[in-house]
Formats: structure tokens, C-alpha cells, sequence
């Protein structure tokens, strides 16, 4: 397993679960030697146990020794990053040829390289050129196996998937992969589907641009019921419950973030682009959920009074979402940005961010726990729905706050436990008290 983000880490974990002989490879040496001592580099629940007990077992290695980790392999994951390439919105794949070209120079028979990482469409034939370039004669197949697990639930996703996606376009590599993924088949619990290559890398561009599409669909649905008084919740159910919609990815929010959807609609309006065939929907949605963020602060300054200079704010929750440290593209990024801008101070809370969180956002006040942050603020923000958010006291949060203003981004807070306390409480998507009747 070549990269030990995300992607590297959990897969690389959850393999050695399986049976398989593991070895991580990561050239960051400070990760490696973490990895040793059993220090994960990513917040991820249940990943260090899942890495202590299978290094016990013998199954799961760490070094950073590429070509000592490839030897004897039957298949090489690249999980590498592929970030967006500053100014056009590609992805940078030069992470991936390196890893590649330094596998292929490495490997002593033959082997599947498998992209694991999210590469555009037509990666996996050059990867092919660069096995054809420097050794034609190991052996050497590739193949995509995209990856869809989620931050924060990447163990239970990894070991649970709704399916796994290999494109290949060989029988013998597509046989490694079958054993690859046999105990998953085992339990039943996922279909393996084959495909061509080409179309399992944008199977994965596809169904994250689909997802990013739902979120964007119901967040500009939950504006429409602010209008007219309607309830986006029930809006979301109404609508899930029918089968060929679902129920997932239908809550409205502050907007999408994190390192993929933002990440892989740009990439993959790049690849739309270039193939001369438009995407408008995904356009669309890329261009409605970055105006989405900085109109949530907007929204707190109006729910304030239109008015914040001098005033604080309370933010709970900075991480794009919950049971990640992951700050990347957090909406709590622009909605800070925006609050700060029109002069208000910021203290905020959240349970594992704060070290990632300093890195990007200035001149905020971190706070011990939620209450220390509601202390004194003329405003309570939720941005991120952490459990630990779900059950805040708040008749505690009313004594502590200097306005008794709720702003719940997430709608986790039902109107009347926010009345009782006697906060007035903002959500997305909700009917205005007064179109209320
Ligand atoms: C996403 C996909 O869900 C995974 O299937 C995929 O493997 C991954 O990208 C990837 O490409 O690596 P992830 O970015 O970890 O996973 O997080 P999600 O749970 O999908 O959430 C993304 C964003 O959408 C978050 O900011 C979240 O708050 C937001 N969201 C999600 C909503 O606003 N409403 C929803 O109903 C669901």
C-alpha cells in the first residue's frame, strides 16, 4: 500500500483485517516512525486498534522503503494524494507516476498496480505507459479500484461497502483482484463489479459529483422553504422515502467541504472540459455550494440583528464534518472569514479540530468546551454536527449566553427544546416563526 493518508491507512488496515500480508509504505519518515510507535496521523475511530492488533498478528508493517515493500507483492496499491493543481483545478497526479514508475523499477515479477487514489479518467492508461516504458517484460497489469469510503466512518465503510468497483482489462490481474477482495464476497456483504478501466475511474468522479449534486439539490430547496415556510426535514423525508430518491445525503446544511467532493467536482469538470462534453449540473453545484458558505455567515449576521461589529460569536464545530480532525475546505473556513469581516470576534469549540483548525483560521479564541465558548457571546453557531453537540444543556447555554440566539446550521435542535430553554432558535431550511401562523 503505497501512501498512508486516508485512503492508504484504512485500506491497508482492513486488508491485513482480511488475511492479507500489509505493508505501508509512506516516504514521510515522521509518519512512518508514528505509525511504529502506533500513533495514528489522521483522527479516525476504531484505526489504531485496527492497527495494533494486526501489527501484533504479524499481518501489517510500516516503512518507507518503497521498493522493500513492494517485493513478492501480488498487487500495489497507490493511494497516494492527488490534490488540485493550484490554478486550473486538475488533479495533480505527479504523486501517482512517481509512486508508479518507482514501483514498476522495484517489483521482481509480476503484479497488479491498483490506483486506489481518485485519478482522472485515462490514469490508469498511463500508468500502463510508464510499465511499458521501463519494464514491458515482468508482468506488470494495472487496474482502478476506486475507493468510497467516508472520513469518519471509514472502517465500517471499508469493511461495508455498498459495492467495490475494479476496472480492469486483464483476466489474470482481475483474478488477483477477486482474491483481493474474497472475504468481503465471503460475508456477502458487497458486490464485486468488473468494468473497463476507464469507466471505474469515473464511476468514482461520477458518484461523488452525484452526491455533491444531492446535498446542493436539498440546500437550495432548505432557501426555498425559508420563503415560503416550509420545513426542508420534512421536505427530505418526504422525498427520501421514495425509493428511486433515498434518503441519504438529503440534509441541508452550510454547504459540502472536505478533501473530495470540492476536490472532484473541479476535477472532474476539468475532464468534462477537455472532453468538449459540459457538465452544467456539476457547474452549477460547484458554483452554489462556494457562494453557499459565506451566505451561512452572512445568515448569523442577519439572524444578530444585521449588525455584529464589536459583538462575539460562538462557533461549535469547525471540522467539515464530524469524527474527522480534517479541516480541509470546512465551510467554518468562510463562515469565521465572513463573521470577522463584518467585525465580530470569534470563539469556537470543536472536539478534535482545533490543531488543524489553527493552521487556517486567524484570530479566533478557542474554547475548553461549548459552554466556555457560549460564555459571554451574543450568539450560538453549530457548524458541525458532532454527537457531543446533540445533547448540550441548554438551559446551562442560556445562562451563559449574552443574547439567547441559537443558530443551529445543522438542524439538530428541535424549535420547542430550544424554546423551552428559551433560546430563540435559527435553523436551515425552516419556517420562520412568524410565516408559522
Ligand atoms: C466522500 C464520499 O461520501 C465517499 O463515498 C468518498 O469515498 C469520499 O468522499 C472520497 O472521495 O474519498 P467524505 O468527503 O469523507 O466522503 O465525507 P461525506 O460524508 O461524503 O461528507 C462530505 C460533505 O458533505 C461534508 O461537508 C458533509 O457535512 C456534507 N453533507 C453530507 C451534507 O451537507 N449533507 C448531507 O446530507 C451529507
Amino acid at each position: 500500500m503505497i501512501g498512508t493518508g486516508y485512503v492508504g491507512l484504512v485500506s491497508g488496515a482492513c486488508f491485513s483485517d482480511f488475511g492479507h500480508d500489509v505493508v505501508c509504505v509512506d516516504k514521510d519518515a515522521r509518519k512512518i516512525e508514528l505509525l511504529h510507535q502506533n500513533v495514528m496521523p489522521i483522527y479516525e475511530p476504531g484505526l489504531a486498534e485496527l492497527v495494533a492488533s494486526n501489527v501484533q498478528a504479524g499481518r501489517l508493517s510500516f516503512t518507507t522503503d518503497l521498493a522493500e515493500g513492494v517485493k513478492g507483492a501480488d498487487a500495489v496499491f497507490i493511494a497516494v494524494g492527488t490534490p488540485s493543481r493550484r490554478g486550473d483545478g486538475h488533479a495533480d497526479l505527479s504523486y501517482v507516476f512517481a509512486a508508479a514508475e518507482e514501483i514498476v523499477a522495484a517489483l521482481d515479477g509480476p503484479a497488479v498496480i491498483v490506483t486506489k487514489s481518485t485519478v482522472p479518467v485515462g490514469t490508469g492508461d498511463e500508468v500502463e505507459r510508464i510499465v511499458e516504458r521501463i519494464a514491458p517484460d515482468k508482468g506488470i497489469t494495472v487496474v482502478s479500484n476506486p475507493e468510497f469510503l467516508r472520513e469518519g466512518a471509514a472502517i465500517e465503510d471499508f469493511k461495508h461497502p455498498d459495492r467495490v468497483v475494479v476496472g480492469s482489462e486483464d483476466e489474470r490481474a482481475s483474478e488477483v483482484m477477486r482474491g483481493v477482495y474474497r472475504p468481503l464476497s465471503l460475508n456477502q456483504s458487497a458486490p464485486v463489479m468488473f468494468t473497463g478501466r476507464r469507466t471505474a475511474e469515473l464511476i468514482k468522479y461520477a458518484a461523488n459529483a452525484f452526491l455533491a449534486v444531492k446535498i446542493t439539490f436539498i440546500n437550495e430547496i432548505a432557501d426555498l422553504c425559508e420563503q415560503v415556510g416550509a420545513d426542508v426535514q420534512e421536505v427530505s423525508r418526504g422525498i427520501g422515502m421514495d425509493n428511486r430518491i433515498g434518503r441519504k445525503f438529503l440534509n441541508a446544511g452550510p454547504g459540502y467541504g472536505g478533501s473530495c467532493f470540492p476536490k472532484d467536482t473541479l476535477a472532474l469538470l476539468k475532464t468534462a472540459d477537455d472532453a468538449e462534453s459540459p457538465l452544467r449540473i456539476v457547474e452549477a453545484t460547484v458554483q452554489v455550494n462556494e457562494s453557499r458558505k459565506r451566505a451561512m455567515g452572512r445568515k448569523v449576521i442577519k439572524a444578530m440583528g444585521g449588525e455584529v461589529r464589536g459583538k462575539t460569536v460562538a462557533i461549535l464545530g469547525l471540522t467539515f464534518k464530524p469524527n474527522t480532525d480534517d479541516m480541509r475546505d470546512a465551510p467554518s473556513i468562510a463562515i469565521i472569514q465572513t463573521l470577522q469581516d463584518a467585525g465580530a470576534n470569534v470563539k469556537a469549540f470543536d472536539p478534535e479540530g482545533v490543531e488543524q483548525a489553527k493552521l487556517v483560521i486567524k484570530n479566533v479564541e478557542f474554547a475548553a468546551s461549548p459552554y466556555a465558548a457560549a460564555e459571554g457571546a451574543d450568539a450560538l453557531v453549530i457548524v458541525t454536527e458532532w454527537d457531543a453537540f446533540r445533547a448540550l444543556d441548554l438551559n446551562r447555554m442560556k445562562s451563559l449566553l449574552n443574547q439567547p440566539l441559537l443558530i443551529d446550521l445543522r438542524n439538530i435542535y428541535p424549535a420547542a427544546e430550544a424554546e423551552r430553554a428559551g433560546l430563540q432558535l435559527v435553523g436551515v431550511g425552516k419556517p420562520r416563526q412568524d410565516s408559522n401562523g
